[in-house]
């Protein structure tokens, strides 16, 4: 009995199993904990194994400790009824007791500075983009993807994500725990609807980076097409966009960022704000103007009850991140930078065509894409089916590229899943509210002209391009449809297949 360094009381079979437990994980706590400050690539897993799961059994191994103790005073109890003070007296002249105290408090010391050290790797950890794109890989693939590929892939998921400061921590960490918890018994939406909630407001996400009132000049964006012809005719289109302050002295043309310099308000009739029939402009002064559509469902006696929304960053720029092309776009990319060839015939159409279905997996799809394109010029052009091998393999392999980083079955997302509001070619986009028919009751109309937001400087296929620095008039690119389009939204007939 005199061996024994501790009181007494701890010497039972409970409270053993407790002190093993704790120390055996705090041993590969603190293992873990160098082997990750040595090696720094290590899988995702593992953060959560060494900040989260192990430290939880440390905890209950220390909580099993005196509770074995407390159990073990019940029996001494019941045995010897008088003998057993209610509490341990602490006498630092004891030597077992002075061994105890000193051993607890050093303990519990080391204890704390291992918690505030694990606690923050733990809530580092949490917060970073391994955490929240890798760990539910197969949910979170597709804004992971889209992720890697864009500019701000450097620009951590919670800076867009998670605010700052004590309630959206809670706030975040509630709800990632659902989603956990989602994640694990399968109860998760596929595709995951947007607006998804407890976005980082725009002002405060955006504008960490991106200020308004830097905004300055205009942007350029020039772009080649390729028609679903034979010669997969190429047709290029050079716009500019005025984005911000004229740096020319011309304050004729509002930029695009008015809207967040000014107040404009809307309401949609849909979950996913692409229908918007009501938009009312707020002037410095008070002085309001209401926009409606001629189907707009809203009174003013409704409008009053409705949150009403306030255009920021993220009605046009839904998608800064988690871009997905659709397939037109997609092929015209790689058919521009020749990873398709545009000298194989047909290919822009067979490369879309063999894009468009839904595929039950991504290793199906990729099989029936080779397929698909390699009958295609087997059957058709047999010649050059052995002549342009290496043209062929490129262009399967370029096309099974684009679906691996825009098409994600099991989420079921692809560019069908999510709208991209910038633009208005492939998706209603700036369209929802300057299409022509949002009117004042005087009659006033938010301005459609294709003058208002770009110039186009130049457009058609080379040596024939049209060019005019001060803007030219659109040309619908030869597509046998007239004028047809004018007065119409290019997605009467657009749908991100062309
Ligand atoms: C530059 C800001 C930004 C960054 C960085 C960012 N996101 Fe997003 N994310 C957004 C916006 C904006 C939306 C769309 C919100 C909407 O339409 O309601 C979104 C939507 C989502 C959605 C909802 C589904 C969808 O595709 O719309 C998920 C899930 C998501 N992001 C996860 C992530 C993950 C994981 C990361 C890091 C790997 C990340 N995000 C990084 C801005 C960002
Ligand atoms: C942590 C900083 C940071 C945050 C937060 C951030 N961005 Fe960016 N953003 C950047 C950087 C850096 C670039 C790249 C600039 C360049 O390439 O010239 C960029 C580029 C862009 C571009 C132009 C790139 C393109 O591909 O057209 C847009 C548009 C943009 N950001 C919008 C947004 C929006 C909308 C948000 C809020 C949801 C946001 N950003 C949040 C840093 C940030
Ligand atoms: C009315 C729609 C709209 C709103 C609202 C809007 N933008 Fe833009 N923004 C555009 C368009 C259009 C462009 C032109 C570029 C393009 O089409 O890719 C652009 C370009 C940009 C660029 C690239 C600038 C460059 O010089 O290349 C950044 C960065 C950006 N926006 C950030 C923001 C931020 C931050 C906010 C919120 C404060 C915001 N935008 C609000 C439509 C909008
Ligand atoms: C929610 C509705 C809404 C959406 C979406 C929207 N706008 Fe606007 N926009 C307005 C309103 C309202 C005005 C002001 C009309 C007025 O007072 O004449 C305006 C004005 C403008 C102006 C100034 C036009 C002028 O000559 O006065 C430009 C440029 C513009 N928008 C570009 C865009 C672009 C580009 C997009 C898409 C990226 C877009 N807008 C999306 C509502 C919207
Ligand atoms: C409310 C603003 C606005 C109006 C009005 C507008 N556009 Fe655009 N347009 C844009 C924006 C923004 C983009 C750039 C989208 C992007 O960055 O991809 C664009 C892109 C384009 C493109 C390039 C194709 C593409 O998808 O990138 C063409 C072509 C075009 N517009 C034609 C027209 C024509 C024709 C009209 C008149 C019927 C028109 N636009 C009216 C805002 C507008
Ligand atoms: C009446 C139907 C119709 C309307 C409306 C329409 N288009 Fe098209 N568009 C077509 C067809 C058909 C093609 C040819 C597809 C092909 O051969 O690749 C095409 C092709 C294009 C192309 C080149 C192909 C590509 O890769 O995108 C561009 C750019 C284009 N349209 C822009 C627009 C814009 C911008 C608008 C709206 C202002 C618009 N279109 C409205 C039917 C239409």
């Amino acid at each position: 009995m005199s061996k024994r360094k501790f009181p007494d009381l701890f010497y039972n079979p409970v409270s053993m199993t407790g002190a093993i437990i704790a120390s055996v994980t705090f041993g590969a706590i603190l293992v873990l904990m160098i082997i990750d400050t040595i090696w720094n690539a290590l899988p995702p897993y593992y953060g959560i194994v060494t900040y989260i799961l192990l430290p939880s059994v440390l905890i209950v191994g220390l909580i099993i400790i005196p509770l074995g103790a407390l159990i073990e005073r019940g029996h001494w109890r019941k045995a010897a009824a008088a003998g057993v003070p209610p509490l341990p007296r602490i006498d630092l002249n004891e030597r077992r007791q002075r061994t105890a105290f000193f051993f607890f408090s050093t303990g519990t010391l080391l204890f704390m500075l291992f918690t505030a050290i694990g606690g923050y790797h733990a809530f580092e950890f949490t917060e970073s983009v391994t955490f929240c794109g890798n760990i539910c890989h197969k949910v979170m693939k597709p804004e992971y993807t889209t992720y890697l590929h864009s500019t701000h892939a450097r620009v951590a998921c919670v800076e867009c994500h998670v605010g700052p400061g004590a309630s959206w921590w809670v706030k975040s960490k509630l709800s990632g725990t659902y989603q956990v918890y989602a994640v694990l018994t399968n109860r998760f939406p596929r595709p995951i609807p947007t607006p998804i909630k407890n976005l980082r407001p725009a002002r405060e996400a955006c504008e960490q980076c991106h200020w308004p009132q830097s905004f300055v000049g205009e942007r350029r964006i020039t772009r080649a097409f390729y028609l679903e012809d034979s010669a997969n005719s190429r047709w290029n289109i050079d716009l500019l966009i005025k984005i911000g302050r004229s740096t020319s002295g011309e304050a004729s043309r509002p930029p695009v960022h008015w809207h967040v310099t000014h107040d404009v308000q809307f309401l949609a009739a849909d979950s996913a704000s692409q229908n918007i029939p009501w938009v009312r402009l707020v002037e410095a002064n008070g002085d309001t103007e209401t926009f409606t559509t001629s189907d707009n469902p809203f009174t003013p006696d409704s409008v009053a009850k409705l949150k009403v929304k306030t255009m920021d960053c993220m009605d046009c720029h839904n998608r800064p991140t988690h871009i997905i092309h659709t397939p037109g776009q997609a092929v015209n990319d790689a058919m521009a930078s020749d990873s398709i060839s545009p000298s194989l015939p047909w290919i822009k159409l067979t490369a879309v065509n063999a894009l468009t279905p839904r595929y039950s997996d991504t290793q199906n799809a990729v099989d029936s894409i080779e397929i698909a394109n390699d009958s295609f010029y087997k059957t058709k052009y047999p010649q050059l089916a052995v002549k342009d091998r290496s043209k062929i393999n490129r262009a399967v392999s370029a096309v099974q590229k684009i679906y691996r980083e825009n098409f994600f079955p099991y989420m079921k997302v692809d560019w069908r899943a999510y709208s991209n509001d910038l633009g208005h070619q492939d998706y209603p986009g700036c369209f929802r509210c300057h299409d022509g028919n949002h009117r004042t009751a005087d009659g006033k109309v938010i301005p459609n002209s294709c003058k208002t937001c770009h110039l186009i400087l130049s457009q058609g296929t080379a040596p024939d391009t049209l060019a005019d620095l001060s803007g030219i008039p659109f040309k619908h690119p030869p597509a046998g449809i007239g004028d047809a389009w004018q007065g119409a939204m290019c997605t009467d007939c657009h749908d991100g297949t062309q």
